[in-house]
């Protein structure tokens, strides 16, 4: 049998490369725990060079006799960035290019059982010219080190190392699995064996047996089809049921070895005429997301992935993500399956493609992405193009080509911003940046694809730099970011040639000199760096049916003196309410309906109120007064003050208990806001946070609120116990403590 261990813990780093540490432990070295940056960066205005070096990380590995039991010793690293040198007790055993994709290393020839081995990986984090995404100019941070997390994997000899899982036929009233299954056989053995299958859900377990041949060969693919599986309910993004598949290999009663994944029924479709799941039509709703974060980058572990995910399905209402530009983590992709957002992942790259050697490099990328992530039913295309690439025949025949391959029933996308470019792919994925303010908010398919007849076509990227949008920008910058989303909703909801859109992007995000607004971050999101919502984020929530949840959300810091010349209207308010009723001080200003003349399409067109009569200036502000109304009774409301003073001062953690073994962290929010808990836009006030057990804070403990925010993400140390956090504001007198438990 197999047994997986996670090697968090008891690392040592040293930031400086340096030969003799390969042979050699250094112990004056930092102790560290994975994930891990190599450089905790400040939130912005630092250079890219910054992370760009050669560090070493090492660790003692002994295992005893009765632990290996003649078992293969393999290390599976999730992502460094973006080359690694794998060396155990002096030799070098692997060398592994690319920042994105997981490897295994198997130790077992150099591995001394017993003895204290000595683990030394040494991580260049330069953008090496000859790896993807690297070679041109790219608009975003790759950060460095060993930023996902490391298992020890021991294996029989004869083991399964994958088995890409297939679902054919999922409309049909008996379900059928394919199953792709590679046998590792280190000692060629010959000779038949049994292979038992168990499909498991909760209440539900289908189970059944094959024997197989082995045929002598160290690898082999053995295909195993089960049909007539009775019962299964349907993976859909409402209701996504998912399936435990377990396959047991055994000799003579014997258990070899077990394999364990998990899987969804599903059938998705994309066609001329729009995007099918299990045959019904959806319009895909999405954002891309790029998976940095402040201070540390990408090295963010389990629980921050999968917060992202829930975010975007559960916060912002979306049904898509787009993986933009690479691989994710597999805890971000566990989660999608688990609530049903579906993705779009994609290749590393942007813009530039490299020399033969660096194309050979990508099409590993096609095939570790596709191997790695064969079986999430959340997957629905596959991106085998370099994002926003020239056209290069060739080069995209041959990835689309080996995708296919590897899995036929998925779609490919390739990503351009050029029309009438050469379509190799399944789907006519395009980054449609034409929306600028005006009148035109999405090209139509034919326009772009320049081709006589409709294929299946997504959009894939708008907005983004054509209107960069900070949290804390003006009332009305903000306004129109939220409007400028919507028109381009509106005009997808209203094109049946268009499957979906995608926009640019979900979070800000920290990049290269050459973009960004000159802090090295590009303001591009709905969302800040620390996810904190801007008004755009409720463009998108608010097209949920109010079912789920009443979004009533006015765009406005309701002061006189905030836009020009006093004005206060046109009033925005993002909502999924049938109308409003907007009270000035205790006078009723009118009822409202949503601007359906702007937009015909949309689930749930925002309200706007053109103008109202607020006195003017030098007459007395008034507080306002929103009440949404659904099916006539009144669901939701929003008051804002007259005079915003800092009343509230709360202290949130997303997670009130963390894991002590593993390493964890979660993420806390200082927020100021007014007597009716509206935030505080222009709160910039400095704010110390302090930290007690076994915990510590990523990032700077002394920093500004960031427009009424101040965010920080703490991160276990591999022990139990209470942590209390702490949050100053010295300027306003306010202190706030929450606690804790490490468990
Ligand atoms: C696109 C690109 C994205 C991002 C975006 C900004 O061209 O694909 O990575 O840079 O522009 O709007």
């Amino acid at each position: 049998m197999q047994i997986k261990q996670n090697l968090s813990l008891g690392w040592r780093f040293i930031a400086e490369y340096d030969e003799q540490w390969i042979q050699k432990y250094n112990s004056d070295s930092e102790e560290i725990t994975l994930p891990h940056s190599n450089k905790e960066l400040p939130y912005h205005y630092f250079g890219e060079q910054e992370f760009q070096f050669t560090s070493i990380y090492q660790k003692w590995l002994n295992l005893d006799a009765s632990e290996v039991k003649d078992r293969l010793v393999c290390l599976l690293f999730e992502g460094v960035m973006c080359k690694a040198d794998v060396y155990l007790n002096g030799y070098l055993i692997t060398s592994h290019k690319g920042g994105y994709s997981e490897f295994e290393v198997d130790l077992t020839s150099h591995f001394k059982i017993n003895e204290d081995n000595l683990l030394t990986v040494i991580v260049d984090s330069s953008e090496r010219l000859e790896i993807p995404p690297f070679g041109g100019y790219i608009d975003y941070l790759t950060y460095g080190g060993i930023y996902r997390e490391v298992h020890l994997v021991l294996k029989p000899k004869l083991n399964i190392c994958r088995a890409k899982i297939s679902t054919p036929n999922v409309l049909s009233d008996d379900k059928s699995i394919n199953a792709l299954i590679h046998i590792h056989n280190e000692e060629k053995l010959q000779g038949e064996y049994t292979f038992s299958y168990e499909l498991t859900a909760e209440n539900y377990t289908f189970s059944g047996a094959v024997k197989i041949q082995l045929d002598g060969n160290k690898n082999q693919e053995y295909e195993l089809n089960i049909d007539d599986i009775p019962n299964i309910v349907l993976w859909d993004i409402d209701n996504p049921k998912l399936y435990h598949l377990c396959f047991v290999l055994q000799n003579n009663h014997q258990m070899v070895d077990t394999y364990t994944t998990r899987i969804g029924f599903r059938l998705a479709e994309f066609k001329p005429e729009g995007f099918y799941l299990n045959g019904q039509k959806i319009k895909l709703l999405g954002l891309n997301r790029h998976q940095s974060y402040p201070y540390v980058g990408y090295a963010m572990g389990k629980r921050a992935q999968r917060a992202d995910a829930d975010i975007l399905k559960y916060q912002l209402k979306l049904n898509t993500v787009r993986t933009s530009h690479y691989m994710q983590s597999k805890y971000f992709l566990d989660r999608c399956d688990e609530v049903g957002l579906l993705v779009f992942e994609e290749i590393p790259g942007w813009q530039h493609i490299g020399d033969e050697k660096w194309k050979q490099q990508s099409l590993r990328d096609v095939e570790d992405m596709i191997t790695r992530d064969f079986n999430h039913p959340s997957i629905i295309l596959w991106g085998v193009r370099i994002n926003e690439s020239p056209d290069d025949d060739g080069f995209y025949k041959r990835t689309n080509d080996l995708a296919h391959k590897l899995d036929p029933a998925r779609s490919t996308g390739g990503v351009r911003c050029i029309p009438n470019s050469r379509f190799l792919e399944d789907v006519y994925t395009m980054n449609d940046f034409v929306h600028n303010g005006q009148k035109v908010a999405l090209y139509g398919q034919q326009q772009v694809t320049g081709l006589k007849e409709k294929v299946p076509y997504l959009v894939t990227e708008y907005n983004g730099h054509m209107f960069p949008t900070k949290r804390i920008d003006n009332e009305e910058r903000l306004m129109e970011h939220a409007l400028r989303h919507l028109r381009v909703i509106d005009a997808m909801y209203g094109d049946d040639d268009i499957s979906g859109c995608i926009g640019w992007c979900a979070f800000d995000y920290n990049t290269h000199k050459d973009f960004g607004a000159g802090d090295h971050i590009c303001y591009h999101g709905v969302m800040d760096m620390f996810r904190i919502p801007k008004p755009a984020a409720f463009a998108y929530a608010s097209q949920c049916s109010p079912d789920e949840e009443v979004i009533l959300e006015p765009v406005t810091v309701w002061a006189r003196g905030e836009r020009d010349e006093c004005n206060i209207a046109p009033l925005l308010i993002l909502t999924n309410c049938d109308y409003v009723e907007f009270y000035f001080g205790d006078s009723f200003m009118g009822r409202y309906f949503p601007a359906r003349d702007q937009f015909k399409n949309l689930p749930h067109a925002p309200i706007i109120i053109p103008e109202f009569d607020d006195g003017g200036w030098g007459f007395n502000w008034q507080e306002a007064h929103f009440k949404g109304y659904v099916d006539g009774k009144k669901v939701a409301e929003r008051r804002y003050s007259a005079s915003s003073i800092a009343r509230n001062f709360t202290l949130t953690a997303d997670d009130q208990i963390l894991h002590a073994l593993l390493i964890d962290s979660t993420r806390i929010i200082a927020h100021i806001s007014d007597e009716y808990g509206n935030n505080l836009p222009f709160a910039h006030t400095p704010v110390e946070f302090a930290i007690d057990g076994p915990a510590k804070i990523l990032g700077p403990k002394v920093k500004s609120m960031l427009g009424g925010y101040g965010a920080i993400w703490i991160k276990t140390l591999g022990k139990e116990g209470d942590v209390t956090i702490t949050a100053h504001l010295p300027e306003l007198s306010l202190r706030q403590k929450i606690m804790i438990k490490i468990q």
